[in-house]
């Protein structure tokens, strides 16, 4: 079977984005693919986090990740900082990154700007750290949303390099990315991308969110207001109206050319409505899942310690090979 590796960023409440983007494939990549999912909080603490809500949103994110379908029995579900040998190999992939490969990095130039106060050496390196969160387990297939094309595509360019080097030692990942909602916008914003970090709480929608405040923010979203007010799919011209068609077709499985003649005289409230109902009824079982696996404390540490050490097994063997092409000499 194909290796599979993904993860999340405990850095807030995951985001209808976060689970169209990408949790909804892992889900059904889980019986043709031998899969590893991740909570990422070394990624995390790239832009500063408030210790108890980190430890909050890591649980969270891990009862989440159960609730909308993955299944410990099947995938590898684990914390990041749990494997050491993500820090070890991100080290070292850092001395195989150069300067100029970060800088035209645009998911740095945006979070740069944003925490215009806290621009670390890690917020930096952070594509290091995830080509070693992808190369540790010799990942073929590494599913996510649009925007972190360009950091798979930079974690291609360094195995490369690392094996054009010291030979074959890496697998070259490839991305697998959604044809529909690969790229969820702001409700509020839709030139931009939805973003669990917002500080604009209307912009996102949570997994976790009433169902009563999810139908007000969409009823609330932004269309667009050319002359006619239309229905149909163009994210140039009208980025409201496609992003909610997007969420839509994503929601209730059918094609966006299957959707777009239901609205054809119909009025941008109707495709608020629907879309509001549509989202309320995909996350209404993962919350009540959610809400079980979350207050059993004891059961998500079991998760997380058979996680942890089935993913530490895999990427020691990758590491201690790394640190034996190297030159390492190995600890007697
Ligand atoms: P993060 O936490 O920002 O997002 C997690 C996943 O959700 C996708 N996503 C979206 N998809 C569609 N529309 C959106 N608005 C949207 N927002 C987020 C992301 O593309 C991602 O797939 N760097 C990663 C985490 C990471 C990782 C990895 C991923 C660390 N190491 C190794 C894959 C492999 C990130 O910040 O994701």
């Amino acid at each position: 079977k194909p290796i599979v590796l993904s993860g999340c960023q405990p850095s807030g409440q995951l985001s209808i984005g976060n689970y169209i983007g990408a949790l909804r494939q892992w889900v059904n990549m889980q019986d043709t693919h031998d899969c590893r999912f991740m909570l990422v909080d070394l990624h995390a603490i790239t832009v500063r986090q408030d210790p108890v809500a980190l430890r909050e949103a890591t649980l969270d994110g891990l009862a989440l990740y159960m609730a909308c379908g993955l299944d410990p029995e099947k995938s590898v579900i684990f914390v990041q900082s749990h494997v050491p040998e993500h820090a070890q190999l991100a080290w070292i992939l850092n001395c195989y990154t150069q300067m100029g490969e970060l800088n035209r990095m645009t998911q740095f130039k945006d979070k740069s700007d944003r925490h215009a106060n806290n621009i670390n050496a890690g917020l930096f390196t952070y594509p290091a750290l995830m080509a070693a969160d992808i190369l540790l387990y010799q990942a073929n297939e590494v599913p996510v949303g649009n925007d972190q094309k360009q950091h798979l595509e930079l974690a291609r360019d360094v195995a490369t390099r690392f094996n054009n080097i010291y030979g074959d030692v890496f697998t070259i990942p490839d991305p697998f990315i959604p044809e529909v909602g690969a790229r969820v916008m702001s409700l509020q914003d839709p030139t931009k991308k939805m973003s669990k970090s917002d500080d604009n709480v209307n912009n996102f929608i949570g997994l976790l969110e009433d169902p009563k405040v999810i139908t007000k923010k969409l009823k609330r979203a932004v269309t667009d207001s050319d002359e006619q007010a239309r229905i149909y799919f163009d994210t140039e011209e009208k980025p409201g109206v496609s992003n909610l068609l997007s969420i839509l077709s994503a929601a209730t499985g059918r094609t966006i050319a299957d959707l777009v003649p239901d609205y054809e005289d119909k009025m941008y409230g109707h495709l608020k409505g629907d879309t509001a109902a549509a989202v309320v009824a995909m996350l209404e079982p993962v919350q009540q899942r959610y809400h079980e696996l979350r207050n059993n404390r004891d059961y998500l540490n079991q998760v997380m310690a058979k996680g942890a050490d089935a993913a530490s097994e895999h990427a020691a063997q990758t590491l201690r090979k790394v640190y034996d092409v190297i030159g390492f000499v190995p600890r007697p």
